[in-house]
């Protein structure tokens, strides 16, 4: 009420005083803003709010669903946007869906969550544990989709607020599908000026968020390669040609091209991860497969890495009186492009969530050699990402991301969904801020 009439005395200022000294009117409205985003905080922290969002993360937690297969939670979104009268579209990339909220004009402006779970067996044991065998939420994304689905409720209660219209984006299959891929191709960013999302952090407190400008997470590829040879009697090797010893080769080669041929300054990982040949303790087999992953932060370091990891195990491979095929999977795990926070959005967040939090809770961090298909969405429009704490140390440690051990802190959902809803608010706000300075000065010049 108080807030509701404080943001129109904001706006009214900025519309009717045509030339306010840009100090004014940036300190006026950031004032004002600080005051929205806390209402949006308190709101997302009812007791009410928080129990439906803590509600609709359980539910999703003990039913996971991988890539692409998102379908029942797909359904529970749909149902709970049905519910609060927010129209949407769906599906979009199979389990997609994308819901409306504001004036249905532009300016557009974008918030995603990912839907997909990993698979694996879940380890922790508790009441909402993962009914699911060997399908497990450990990376967050039900929390993630509860946070989106808050951030909706603030939308949606505090709408008469939102000068511009906010796309809820939930998309399929992060976890190596490219989802964020085929949601572009299905041409949901069209017309939209900025997307934001957010990846849920074991290792920061509560209260806290960290992000950089520029890059902040690797472009990943995988590959995998068969290495064949003459399998035969283990005890009689020079009948064979043994397919591991080349296979071991090829996986010390690959070490020198980031420890020899890489710019220590240019960060870079090959790992390789996947090792299967072999079957008997006398049998020298016919093939081995191996497979792992590279991450690098530009395009060429990325293709340059493609090229050699090919060539290494190829002519290593040969080395050993082998053969060997390389697959770089692209079809089914597209490779990831480097995660690049847009400056002007960095600038944005920083205010929005120092407003919000307190601008010594809201960190710079180093970049991490993780991935994520969020990147795909920033390659067409200005994104930013950003991580969430959760971290409550009264509560013991937490497991990281990916760990069957993986937990999240609820506590730290309602933080989540008002920084979604805030960082739209606000982009709309500082917007029309922009567009009544520059019409006056273009009055002035007139
Ligand atoms: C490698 O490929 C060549 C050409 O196809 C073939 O002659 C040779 O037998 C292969 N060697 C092995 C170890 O598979
Ligand atoms: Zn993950
Ligand atoms: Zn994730």
């Amino acid at each position: 009420m108080g807030f509701f009439k404080c943001v129109f005395l904001i706006l009214s200022f900025l519309l009717v005083d045509p030339v306010p000294s840009f100090a004014d009117s940036y300190s006026v409205s950031s004032k004002g803003f600080s005051e929205v985003s806390a209402s949006f905080l308190n709101f997302a922290k009812k007791k009410e709010v928080f129990d439906w969002i803590v509600g609709v993360r359980r539910k999703i937690h003990e039913n996971p669903e991988l890539g692409y297969e998102e379908f029942e939670t797909s359904k529970l979104i749909r149902a709970e946007l049905d519910e609060m009268g927010i129209p949407y579209k769906h599906p979009i990339a199979v389990t997609g869906v994308v819901g409306f909220i504001g004036s249905g004009k532009a300016p557009f402006v974008a918030l995603r969550a990912d839907m997909d779970a990993l698979p694996m067996q879940e380890m922790v044991e508790w009441e909402h544990k993962s009914k699911v065998p060997g399908k497990m939420h450990a990376c967050g994304h039900d929390g993630h989709v509860a946070m989106l689905l808050g951030a909706a409720k603030i939308l949606h209660e505090y709408r008469e607020l939102l000068q511009g219209t906010v796309l809820l984006v939930f998309q399929p299959a992060e976890e190596g599908g490219g989802g964020a891929k085929k949601m572009i191709d299905a041409g949901i960013l069209e017309n939209v000026e900025a997307i934001f999302g957010l990846h849920i952090s074991h290792d920061l407190p509560i209260g806290e968020v960290a992000s950089r400008a520029g890059p902040i997470l690797a472009g990943s590829g995988f590959f995998e390669a068969v290495i064949s040879g003459k399998g035969g009697h283990a005890a009689i090797p020079q009948h064979s040609i043994d397919p591991i010893l080349a296979a071991s080769n090829v996986i010390v080669s690959l070490q020198h091209l980031v420890s020899r041929e890489a710019d220590p300054l240019d960060s870079q990982v090959i790992t390789v991860a996947k090792f299967q040949g072999g079957g008997a303790f006398n049998v020298i087999p016919d093939s081995v497969t191996i497979g792992g992953t590279f991450r690098a932060f530009s395009k060429e370091t990325f293709a340059q890495l493609r090229q050699r990891i090919e060539e290494v195990i190829i002519g290593q491979a040969t080395v050993q009186r082998c053969n060997a095929t390389v697959d770089f999977l692209d079809k089914e795990k597209p490779f990831f492009p480097a995660t690049i926070n847009d400056k002007g959005l960095h600038e944005h967040f920083r205010k929005v969530a120092g407003d919000m939090l307190g601008i010594r809770n809201v960190k710079e961090m180093q970049p991490l050699m993780g991935s994520e298909d969020f990147s795909f969405y920033q390659e067409v429009i200005p994104g930013y990402f950003f991580f969430l704490g959760m971290m409550d140390e009264t509560k013991g440690k937490l497991a990281s991301v990916h760990s069957p051990f993986f937990k999240i802190n609820e506590d730290a959902l309602p933080y989540g969904a008002a920084l979604h809803a805030s960082l739209a608010t606000g982009y709309f706000l500082e917007l029309l801020q922009k567009t009544t300075l520059l019409s006056g000065k273009q009055h002035d010049e007139m």
